[in-house]
Formats: C-alpha cells, structure tokens, sequence
C-alpha cells in the first residue's frame, strides 16, 4: 500500500479532504440535540483514523529494521499506546451518546482520515506518520472549532486527544530530522 504512484501531497490532500466532509456537509443546527447523529458520525470517522493509526504504529514498530532502529521502534509503540487511547475515549464517547461504536474492518480505510502506509524503510515509516499526525492536527484543529460550545465534553476530549497528536507530529518531526538530516516535508 505505501507503493503507490500517486504523489503524497495528492494523497493528504485527498484526505484532508475526506477528514472535512462531515463538517462541510451541514453547521444547520446549533441545538444539541439536533446534533447528536452528526456528532456520532463524524466520531466514527475520528474512530477510523486512530484505529488505522494504531495499526500502522504498531505494524512499524514490529517490522521497522536497520541500523539505529532500536530507539524509533520503541518510540512507534509508544505512539501505537497512546492512539489506542485516543481509540477508546471516542469509542466510550459515541457510546455515551447513544451511538454503536465502528469497528468493522470493512470499510476502515475508507471511514478513516488517515492512512496505513506500510513504508519502505525506517525514514519512510517515520515520514509516513509524519503526515498522518499532521492530518490528524489539522483535522482535530477544525473538530474543536466546530463543536465549540455546543458539545464542550467532546470538545475537551478532542482537545486531550489533540495535544498528544501534536507531540507526536513533533517527535516524528525530529526523528525525521535526525534520521535524515533535515525535514523532507515541503510544508
Ligand atoms: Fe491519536
Ligand atoms: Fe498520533
């Protein structure tokens, strides 16, 4: 899967893309209430992405190798942890909205706003997660945004869950650097 063609900034912007269409889809009401089903769908989107993050973290921890791997494997598992955790508090919280939180395997990828990139060695990995976390930032950014007010328990939780994705957009940052000697993102 990370052998594709398609250039990767294509592909982030494919699914940054996905990540906003339940938002675009409809601000119409304000009212709680109204929300609830829009809450829980755009929730198990969230779902998706970091139940795909816990799959690509912990599928690089196992089989990323080379030289100086060692210290990067742990620090895949470490994010493959924390992504499980994010992983549960939204699965508890569409379930505390009346939802059935998605685990199906079918259709994962395609619920998700992040990709499994298996990546063709150690920097590819680390580059790999550096733009699913960005994504994630991003998406998590305009998530917050959106539940404002209207919905502060899953604002809080996604602002929890946020902070973490940025430590480990930086950590995934400075691996890159030290790995490869500088940032190869363009933006
Ligand atoms: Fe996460
Ligand atoms: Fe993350």
């Amino acid at each position: 899967m990370s052998d594709t063609s398609t250039p990767f900034l294509t592909d982030v912007k494919v699914l940054r893309d996905r990540a906003r269409q339940h938002l675009e889809e409809g601000v119409v009401t304000r009212s709680y209430e109204g929300d609830a089903a829009k809450t829980i769908e755009i929730l198990q989107s969230v779902l998706a992405t970091e139940l795909v993050c816990v799959l690509r973290y912990t599928m690089h921890s196992i089989s990323a190798s080379g030289i100086s791997s060692e210290g990067v494997k742990k620090e895949f598992a470490e994010h493959a942890r924390e992504e499980q955790e994010h992983m549960m508090s939204v699965a508890e919280r569409i379930n505390q909205l009346g939802g059935k939180p998605n685990f199906n395997p079918d259709g994962l990828a395609t619920r998700a706003a992040s990709q499994y990139a298996e990546g063709r060695d150690l920097v590819d990995m680390i580059r790999e997660n550096l733009i699913a976390e960005r994504i994630a930032v991003d998406h998590y950014r305009e998530l917050i945004r959106y539940f404002g007010d209207h919905d502060p328990a899953t604002r809080t939780m996604i602002e929890g869950i946020l902070r973490v994705e940025e430590e480990h957009a930086n950590d995934m940052h400075d691996l890159l650097v030290a790995h490869e000697g500088r940032p190869s993102l363009a933006h």
